[in-house]
């Protein structure tokens, strides 16, 4: 028996935006077993010709992730790309300081290329303002991007890849605000360097957009100072600023827990005021944008990551095993991303495999999906269109450090081109079903495809290889009368409406 209410009115015009596909991008680092035994695992049954495994691969294009931010992460502040390119047996092994492991240089630019092509998204590529600068910076543009006829565009070709990869979205750099940073700066120095590193990159190829470094989280002591003094220098090369961020429920708190995508949206609203002062600042018309290029929960693997000796190869790093309230929580995080469409243009789940990732491996065996990966698969798939901005009514409740957190989150996605209206909702309620009442006014003749749910029993709950304990099943009861949506959110719950015109 549902004994909570809340509802929502959903109007065909009023609307956040158009979603960027790119909001469902995702993060491959050369970092413990994300590339090596995650992505390439040569030797492997399921490995093809380049040793790319073939069973994530159709996992990764199951989550429909169109970008892959690439390749790094703390790795590329320490990272020459020149040693990841021609000739394997001439590829140099290399002390890699970030993770303190030993990087073997055995994937790099060209064959991540080939990679992010076989899953059908585009690369979003990092270049190393840590160690390095504005000439390696300008060297990998034109190696990637440059069609012939130049030293590094024809290197490529000698390397065996006559057409340019025409990669689109760069960031300059990583978390250059960091201490734990290789090469950190203070956001002068950075300002600075990012400036003249995205005039000489696009110098070379003007087409490319940029993604200057935000903080490497809110609460980092510089926040907003460091927002701000990066894009007085940025503001005219850049496109993007980068918001990174990572929860964890260590005090065992499920109510705050899954009340932290409150917290994200406040911190995506505190840097869209700081690039929008500086934007008034400068007289500008220019609009700086978005890239949440790395969200996700990340603390289960944090007391094992201190136990693993340096100088192995790819070890098991950050391997955070999700339980089922984790998948609730970035099932909001996506809902979150979804409701500021109308500025997050660009976002990344850190990371896809084995690294913090809803796809896991185990090394010559299966591959198989975390608790997480179907929050995501559903927005991804299912969230494409206009966001619209439905008026919500619901109960609330405070946690610790939250209050008025509403117990029901929601948005919904109108897909014109399919005529498919997707409601997407989390039921935050620990102990009640909530019943939904969703009017859906102008979208006439639609009809619930179906109501898929997320729940379980046991919030701890996680899935291994051979048990996938936490998935979505399609009993929801969602009904659609006359414009009228009724469904039953169970308690603790993830849900997705699907309807469409008959
Ligand atoms: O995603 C894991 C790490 O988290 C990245 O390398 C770094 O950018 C962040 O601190």
């Amino acid at each position: 028996m549902a004994n909570k209410k809340a509802k929502m009115i959903v109007e065909k015009d009023f609307k956040v935006s158009e979603v960027d596909k790119r909001i469902y991008g995702s993060f491959v680092e050369h970092l413990g077993r994300c590339v090596y035994g995650g992505i390439y695992e040569p030797g492997h049954p399921e490995a093809d010709e380049n040793g790319f495994r073939k069973d994530v691969a159709q996992l990764v294009r199951e989550l429909n992730v169109p970008l892959v931010r690439y390749p790094g992460g703390n790795f590329v502040s320490g990272y020459n790309w020149e040693d990841g390119v021609g000739p394997k047996e001439n590829r140099p092994r290399r002390l890699e300081l970030a993770w303190r492991t030993i990087e073997t240089n055995e994937i790099g630019t060209n064959e991540f290329a080939d990679w992010a092509k076989l899953v059908g998204a585009e690369v979003n590529m990092a270049v190393n303002l840590g160690t390095r600068g504005v000439d390696a910076a300008r060297n990998l543009v034109e190696y990637c991007n440059h069609p012939s006829g130049t030293y590094y565009s024809d290197l490529r070709i000698s390397h065996g890849y006559k057409e340019p990869h025409k990669i689109k979205t760069w960031c300059l750099g990583n978390e250059m605000d960091g201490p734990w940073q290789i090469g950190a700066k203070t956001a002068t120095e950075y300002g600075r360097l990012a400036n003249e590193a995205a005039k000489v990159m696009k110098l070379v190829d003007p087409s490319i957009e940029l993604v200057a470094c935000g903080s490497s989280s809110r609460t980092m002591p510089t926040f907003a100072d460091w927002e701000a003094t990066v894009l007085d220098h940025t503001y005219h090369n850049v496109e993007y600023i980068s918001l990174h961020q990572y929860y964890g429920n260590r005090s065992n708190d499920i109510a705050n827990y899954l009340a932290s995508s409150l917290e994200m949206d406040d911190f995506i609203k505190s840097v869209i005021s700081i690039a929008d002062y500086i934007k008034s600042k400068k007289r500008s018309k220019k609009t700086i944008n978005l890239s949440f290029d790395e969200w996700n929960v990340w603390y289960h693997s944090n007391d094992a990551d201190r136990k693993i000796e340096p100088w192995s190869i790819a070890p098991p790093q950050l391997e955070d095993i999700y339980n089922f309230e984790d998948a609730l929580l970035v099932g909001s995080m996506l809902i979150t991303l979804l409701k500021n469409a109308d500025r997050v243009k660009i976002a990344c789940m850190a990371q896809l495999v084995n690294v913090i990732a809803p796809i896991m491996t185990e090394n010559g065996g299966p591959a198989w999906k975390q608790t997480i990966f179907y929050p995501f698969m559903h927005t991804s798939t299912f969230g494409r269109g206009v966001v619209l901005n439905p008026i919500v009514s619901s109960p609330k409740y405070d946690s610790k450090d939250f209050t008025d957190v509403p117990v029901l989150d929601t948005t919904a996605v109108y897909n014109e081109e399919n005529e498919e209206l997707t409601i997407f909702a989390v039921n935050r309620d620990l102990e009640d079903t909530l019943l939904l009442e969703a009017d859906i006014r102008n979208f006439d003749g639609y009809r619930v495809l179906e109501h898929i749910v997320l729940e379980n029993d046991d919030l701890k709950q996680v899935n291994t290889a051979t048990n996938q304990a936490v998935a979505p099943h399609t009993g929801g009861d969602a009904k659609n009368d006359n414009g009228h949506v009724t469904a039953s959110l169970p308690k603790l719950s993830w849900n997705v409406i699907r309807l469409k015109k008959q």
